[in-house]
């Protein structure tokens, strides 16, 4: 089968990395917006715009269906791009938003960009639930900075409010942020139980057997940033140039 993904840039890379583990054989075509990343704070006019581009790109690509491998797409503009396109398009929160309510999670947390936040999408389905937007995650992790004092203290200031109130399940509600993980669980002193939303969607992915693995990997800005934060990710460095153009 051949599956697209999409996300702002390296983030999606978590989602893509968790679906190979658990659906190897497949044609997999990954698109990273970074030129235009951060999405987090868009418009959904914006939003819809850069989506709608980049879903017209892996259609020409002929793939056979579309994953938004991004929280802030999946939750404000899902509807829109489900019902605009012909083509199966399964956005990544949903799957999340199942997994916890089956499981009756206490002291469940969310982070999550500011979008995904302002959507309430987690708040309306899940009944208790502390949230928290982490604005500045996406552009240090993008820019390789999560090893840095700078990073350290951004995680102390979103998430010391959640660990006073005792949050010990915390959803990663935007897909750059298992990027994070070691430097979040170390905040927790490792008393957390972190939910990756891609490692949900791909254990809850139903796909047919298939025997041939390729991946393609496109992004609209390339640098050696690009390439080593991929490299470390995927452990991939062919990565092609498409730019799909400015909203
Ligand atoms: N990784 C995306 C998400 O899940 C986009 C984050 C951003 O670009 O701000 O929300």
């Amino acid at each position: 089968m051949r599956i697209g993904l999409f996300d702002s840039g390296i983030g999606g890379l978590t989602v893509l990395k968790e679906l190979i583990k658990v659906h190897p054989n497949h044609h997999y075509i990954y698109f990273g917006d970074n030129l235009n990343m951060p999405y987090g704070n868009k418009t959904k006019e914006e939003l819809r715009c850069l989506a709608n581009n980049i879903i017209e790109f892996l259609i020409e690509k002929q793939v056979d269906l579309i994953i938004i491998a991004c929280g802030t797409v999946s939750s404000n503009i899902d509807l829109d791009l489900k019902r605009n396109h012909n083509i199966p398009i399964y956005d990544i929160i949903s799957p999340t938003i199942d997994y916890v309510n089956k499981n009756n999670y206490n002291d469940l947390g969310l982070i999550a960009t500011n979008m995904t936040i302002k959507s309430q999408i987690f708040k309306s389905k899940i009944k208790k639930i502390r949230e928290q937007a982490c604005s500045s995650f996406v552009p240090l992790i993008e820019n390789n900075k999560i090893n840095t004092d700078e990073c350290k203290n951004e995680i102390k200031k979103y998430l010391l409010p959640l660990k006073e109130k005792n949050v010990r399940t915390l959803i990663l509600g935007c897909t750059h942020y298992p990027l994070l993980e070691k430097q979040l669980k170390s905040f927790f002193e490792n008393d957390v139980e972190l939910l990756n939303m891609g490692t949900i969607l791909a254990n809850n992915l139903k796909l047919s057997n298939e025997t041939d693995y390729k991946l393609e990997l496109y992004f609209s800005k390339i640098n050696n940033q690009v390439i080593n934060n991929v490299e470390n990710i995927i452990g991939d460095t062919k990565i092609n140039l498409k730019v799909i153009g400015r909203c």
